[in-house]
């Protein structure tokens, strides 16, 4: 997979797209992320990307003319499957969403900041608008980071133990079950006798039990009840 991410701030990126499983998955070459800095097709001597809404209103509004020359930049050596661009007002990410998307090769995101970007870019350009939660952000680099790491996750040998993208939550639409590790027993607390009783089948019995338990008491609106 190739994500081409389109940024005022691409630095802000840099970190959270360069460690652990994401930074795993660029050195198999499973995946390639590319950070583009809107400001280098900025407008005149002061590179301006962004101006005052029309209409009035506070915080300034990305202009169309440089995210149109990036995207057309951008077109020349790539399509794309989709262009997602990350907004508050978007379809709300969730992990069938996340699955679809996991599965195509071009992606290019787009990152808004301050007020957004003009609408025209919107209607020619993108084909998804995703916000990651109902709160607002500064800018749509942390929101194009939780997506591509909720993507990177999901492709087939980015994780070393396959069973594991499977067994998170919201895969079999139910929030994951507690998890222990050693010891047994830590400040006067047991681990759940049946984790440690070696029958499979009860120990994913407990599993489940305790998944529906959890969604039912904090997420009842995923179960169908
Ligand atoms: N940009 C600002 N807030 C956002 C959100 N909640 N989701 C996606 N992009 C955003």
């Amino acid at each position: 997979m190739r994500i081409d991410i389109i940024s005022v701030l691409p630095e802000i990126m840099e970190s959270p797209l360069s460690h652990s499983i994401i930074q795993r998955a660029k050195q198999k070459n499973l995946v390639e992320i590319n950070l583009v800095g809107l400001r280098d097709f900025g407008i005149g001597n002061y590179k301006q990307v962004d101006d005052y809404p029309y209409g009035g209103g506070g915080g300034m509004v990305l202009r169309a003319e440089p995210l149109a020359t990036c995207i057309e930049s951008l077109y020349t050596q790539h399509t794309y499957d989709d262009v997602i661009y990350l907004t508050p007002d978007g379809y709300l990410l969730n992990q069938k969403i996340a699955n679809q998307l996991s599965i195509k090769q071009n992606l290019l995101l787009i990152c808004g900041h301050y007020k957004g970007i003009d609408q025209r870019i919107r209607d020619k350009y993108v084909t998804l608008e995703i916000s990651i939660g109902d709160y607002v952000l500064s800018g749509g680099e942390l929101a194009a980071c939780v997506l591509t790491d909720t993507l990177i996750r999901l492709i087939p040998g980015v994780l070393g133990d396959e069973m594991s993208a499977l067994s998170d939550s919201f895969q079999d639409g139910l929030l994951a079950p507690p998890v222990y590790t050693r010891p047994e027993v830590w400040d006067g607390r047991s681990v759940p006798e049946v984790l440690i009783s070696g029958h499979d089948q009860k120990i994913a019995e407990w599993r489940l039990d305790q998944s529906i338990a959890r969604t039912r008491k904090r997420r009842p609106d995923l179960l169908n009840e």
